[in-house]
């Protein structure tokens, strides 16, 4: 490799290397944005079952909604199994989705709030693991408990500047909500990552809806400026690199 090269990370989603020069730079953060149902978690899980699986890259899994045994569950239905590499040790689960006793909290709760608890808890499983992969699904439903977009945008820089220093690919995942109410932090994510992937589930009839796959941005890279179609199969996530979606 010579010395111009940036070295890529596989993404392990059929199709999507193509897109982006053979796959997403090493030690990156790229955000994986869609509506609701879009694909972004089996996406970024697939990410990190592949890595561990076929490219030798354990990974660690930070789930903020979904709790890990539903998530175990679904990916098994794609052949998936999670709970085989946690036993090994190639996967880590940290679990901070809302358990049933959480009670409601208001804005403002958390005066000094700041991620350093979060990033000690991933460096600790990146180091043990030797993890090179991490994903955090999703980082924008703390947004809430920061008192400025300012602060807010400053933690979510250290947190994922410090995964990037401990040599690890990092994916977040945002939902881009229906109707714009203008509260989202998808602005500031899409401008922290150096990669932004976009994923649709449009309708293109009155009975049908179709899958496809955009890459909004690439920082360092020759990549597709176009909408690619997108299927969730038996196998987990495909993308066709020369089929275009119809209605685009
Ligand atoms: N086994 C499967 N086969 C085909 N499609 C599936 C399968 N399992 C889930 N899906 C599709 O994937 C969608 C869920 O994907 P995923 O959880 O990755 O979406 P998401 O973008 O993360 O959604 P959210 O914003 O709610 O977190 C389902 O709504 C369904 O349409
Ligand atoms: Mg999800």
């Amino acid at each position: 490799m010579s010395e111009f090269t940036i070295e890529r990370v596989k993404t392990g989603i059929p199709g999507l290397d193509e897109l982006i020069e053979g796959g997403f730079p090493r030690g990156d953060t790229i955000l994986i944005a869609g509506k609701a149902g879009t694909g972004k978690s089996i996406l970024a899980i697939q990410f990190l079952f592949k890595g561990a699986t076929l490219y030798n890259e354990s990974g660690v899994l930070v789930t903020l909604e979904e709790p890990p045994h539903l998530i175990r569950r679904n990916m098994l239905r794609f052949g998936m199994d999670l709970a085989q590499l946690e036993r090994a040790g190639r996967l880590a689960i940290v679990d901070l989705s809302p358990s049933k006793e959480v009670t409601p909290v208001t804005v403002g709760e958390y005066p000094s709030f700041d991620l350093s608890g979060l990033e000690a808890i991933i460096l600790n499983h990146v180091k043990r693991l030797n993890a090179k992969r991490v994903v955090i699904d999703t980082l924008s439903i703390m947004a809430y408990k920061f008192r400025s977009r300012d602060i807010l945008r400053e933690e979510f820089f250290k947190l994922c500047a410090s995964i990037s220093r401990a040599g690890c690919t990092l994916l977040l995942t945002s939902e881009i909500p229906a109707q714009d109410t203008g509260l989202g932090v998808f602005d500031i994510e899409a401008f922290l990552a150096s990669g932004v992937i976009v994923l649709y589930n449009e309708k293109i009839s009155d009975t049908s809806r179709s899958r496809s796959i955009e890459v909004l941005k690439l920082r360092g890279s020759k990549h597709s400026s176009r909408i690619h179609s997108m299927r969730i199969t038996d196998e987990g996530i495909r993308v066709w690199p020369g089929e275009i979606t119809p209605g685009h």
